[in-house]
């Protein structure tokens, strides 16, 4: 007999909660032996419902840029609720989603002035996918269809964003998927797929160039756009050499093929400039945002698309559809009044002016512990978006055996001690919220050496037991 659903209200009915009415994104069975459920939060920490506090390194997953329970984010959106919870979108637009769409013109880089509102991360890459294809079908290439990104990406769960998407842990139970998408290698330095070093960029920075040679060898007329984040976060947070960027923009420009960066995770100031696009000095066509943009008050995503490419977009109703793509909730105005709120406060508080501070005691942290543990082999990432890579032996970088599951202890051990980081079987990351103070990087610090000393002492005994 299963027992009935239970409110969580309390830690005591927490424990009688049915926790099958419910899918997480964990392996479920596993997560049911020691479920983590939150119940509140504030600034950069998180309490269960059994009252124990965890300090946030991950932002929620990169989400809450401007820390738990911000008060002028709040309030914002109660008065928005007063004064109009929702417009009809069949029909136009809201002021609020003007004056959102206004102020993402204003901070982005270049020319990125025009905005498609959606929900969440995937609704808007599938919606950059969609215009690549329509642009390119208004300015007289309709073959051109395909969309080039990496293995080891993540763009979302719905169908095309997951076929842009390139992990086969994701993607096998859903396949097939929609065709059209041409996968390539990730810029890994560390593991170079090319076998090469980076050296000051002495390798030819071959990662970038097989992206042009693939477009060739498809044919250009049938490619549509490289879809790319800045920075990769699946795969341990990848971080490209300088060169890399301005390359896929010099082969887009050469090939007529759109550029467009999932700044899902590294927009909204967490690489220390507003969005990462800044930070590698490349402008791209179609800038994807979400996560952080709204602080994880409201769901809500932006597409930025560059002006010459949005004015296509204009034409008369009889040669002109305007770009065919909608859901419901788009331009939501309490979402659009949260996001304002999140914009204003990483303004007015230079929260990417922090988020490069408190990044670089971050990394200076990871270095310290790198000079005391042989096993950090890699540290990686800019701003607040930081990792470890963890390897058995430094010199060979050979990574831990699969059975050890190296990274997911650390990570384990390091929740148990009440901090939430990113953690994978070789690596680990931390994505703190952009308000985090030095001595909360400093605990954050604490918590993950504590951890690691932890994990390592138990990995070399079970060692010399066996
Ligand atoms: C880089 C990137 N793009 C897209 C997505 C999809 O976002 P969502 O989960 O909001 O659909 C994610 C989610 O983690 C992401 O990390």
């Amino acid at each position: 007999m299963q027992p009935p659903v239970t409110l969580i209200s309390d830690a005591q009915s927490a424990e009688e909660t049915f926790l099958r009415q419910i899918f997480v994104r964990d392996q479920m069975a596993e997560w049911s032996r020691d479920p983590l459920v939150m119940a509140r939060a504030d600034g950069v920490h998180y309490w269960d419902i059994h009252g124990r506090r965890y300090l946030d390194a991950l932002s929620g997953i990169y989400v809450v840029s401007v820390g738990h329970n911000n008060r002028r984010v709040i309030e914002a959106m109660r008065q928005q609720l007063d004064v109009l919870h929702f417009s009809p979108p069949m029909h136009g637009t809201n002021p609020v989603a003007v004056r959102l769409a206004n102020l993402l013109a204003e901070v982005s880089p270049g020319d990125l002035n025009t905005c498609k509102f959606e929900c969440g991360g995937a609704e808007v890459t599938e919606a950059a996918i969609k215009l690549a294809r329509q642009y390119h079908r208004l300015t007289g290439h309709p073959g051109k269809y395909k969309i080039v990104s990496r293995y080891q990406s993540w763009h979302g769960s719905t169908m095309g964003s997951l076929a842009a998407s390139g992990l086969k842990s994701r993607k096998t139970v859903n396949e097939p998927l929609p065709a059209g998408f041409l996968h390539a290698l990730p810029p890994t330095c560390y593991r170079c797929p090319y076998g090469k070093r980076y050296d000051g960029g002495a390798c030819g920075i071959t990662c970038a160039d097989v992206i042009e040679q693939m477009i060739d060898l498809e044919d250009p007329e049938t490619v549509a756009a490289i879809m790319v984040e800045p920075i990769g976060h699946t795969g341990g947070v990848i971080d490209p050499p300088p060169e890399y960027l301005p390359l896929l923009r010099e082969y887009c420009d050469r090939h007529n093929v759109l550029l467009i960066f999932d700044e899902i995770i590294t927009g909204a100031g967490r690489t220390g400039r507003m969005f990462a696009a800044e930070t590698f000095g490349v402008t791209p066509d179609v800038l994807c945002t979400g996560k952080g943009l709204s602080g994880g008050f409201a769901p809500i995503s932006a597409m930025i698309v560059r002006r010459p490419i949005a004015d296509v977009f204009w034409g008369p109703i009889e040669t002109n559809p305007g770009f065919v793509e909608g859901h419901t909730n788009e331009g939501h105005p309490v979402a659009c009044a949260a996001a304002i709120a999140v914009l204003q406060e990483i303004l007015e508080r230079d929260l990417c002016a922090n988020a490069r501070q408190q990044g670089d005691r971050l990394r200076a942290g990871f270095e310290r512990l790198a000079a005391k543990f042989d096993c950090i082999g890699d540290i990686r990432g800019k701003g607040l978006l930081q990792a470890i890579e963890f390897v058995e032996d430094r010199e060979g970088r050979r990574s831990f055996p699969k059975s050890v599951n190296f990274g997911v202890r650390v990570g384990r051990r390091a929740l148990a001690h009440g901090l939430l980081c990113r953690f994978d079987p070789n690596w680990i990351a931390f994505g703190p919220p952009l308000i985090s103070t030095a001595e909360q990087i400093d605990e954050m610090l604490a918590i993950l050496e504590r951890s690691l000393a932890e994990t390592l002492d138990e990995v070399l005994s079970a060692r010399r037991d066996a």
